[in-house]
């Protein structure tokens, strides 16, 4: 029988990387975190100085870029060209040209199968991005789309970043919608909800009352 898989898509700052980790630990599932995927490869065009704007440039430099994701979700990591870069790809440079370098097919073809190969070698998984439902893996056992209001995501992802005043709190708001207006509308796979995906909406719900949400669906295919 082939693994379960829980893909977990929606906009940055709905909730998903803490419902997918609290959903895979309380599961014992792996944990995959596709946009930290992006955001290394990002990372690594940087350090080589790739013009992230020129898409041609882009495709070319991805193909020596090496992507390594561990799966634990108590202690997700990942590696690109070998270095730890888990810390470095939440910073604001990374963060302005993710979408830009996630909106190239061939970065995204790269990628999928990267993920994909995650998914057969693991033993029961939760992954979440902005296409795993649609493109990723669309025979997933459960889906879920994960939304928020827009203030509800920039209060959030300010308090991640210890981020806190109203200044900081409406350019994390302004940053985010940037994002979500870039993935939504690229040609490749954008951030679409699956029309066989659960939708949640996670504005004024504890993290805990999504996990069970998410679990709930999860129970009848475990
Ligand atoms: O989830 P996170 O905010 O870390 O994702 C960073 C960026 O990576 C997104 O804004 C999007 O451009 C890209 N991404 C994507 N497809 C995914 C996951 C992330 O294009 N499956």
């Amino acid at each position: 029988m082939s693994p379960v898989v829980i893909a977990l898509d929606g906009p940055s700052g709905s909730g998903k990387s803490s419902t997918a980790r609290g959903v895979a630990s309380r599961l014992g599932l792996a944990y995959l975190d596709t946009g930290a995927m992006y955001r290394a490869t990002t990372w690594a065009l940087l350090q080589h100085g790739v013009d992230v704007e020129d898409a041609d440039a882009v495709a070319a430099a991805c193909e020596r870029v090496v992507i390594e994701s561990g799966t634990d979700p108590a202690a997700p990591t990942i590696h690109a060209d070998g270095h730890d870069v888990s810390v470095a790809i939440r910073g604001q440079e990374v963060t302005d040209a993710v979408s830009q370098v996630s909106r190239v097919p061939r970065v995204r073809e790269r990628m999928v199968a990267l993920q994909r190969a995650e998914i057969a070698e693991s033993h029961g998984i939760v992954v979440e991005g902005r296409d795993i439902g649609t493109t990723v893996a669309p025979r997933a056992e459960v889906k879920v789309y994960l939304v928020a209001d827009p203030a509800a995501r920039a209060a959030r992802r300010a308090a991640e970043t210890g981020e806190q005043s109203a200044e900081q709190v409406s350019a994390t708001a302004e940053s985010l919608a940037r994002r979500d207006v870039i993935d939504s509308s690229r040609t490749a796979s954008p951030l679409a909800k699956a029309d066989d995906a659960v939708l949640i909406d996670s504005t004024t719900l504890s993290l805990d009352e999504v996990v069970d949400a998410v679990v709930r669906l999860a129970e009848p295919v475990l």
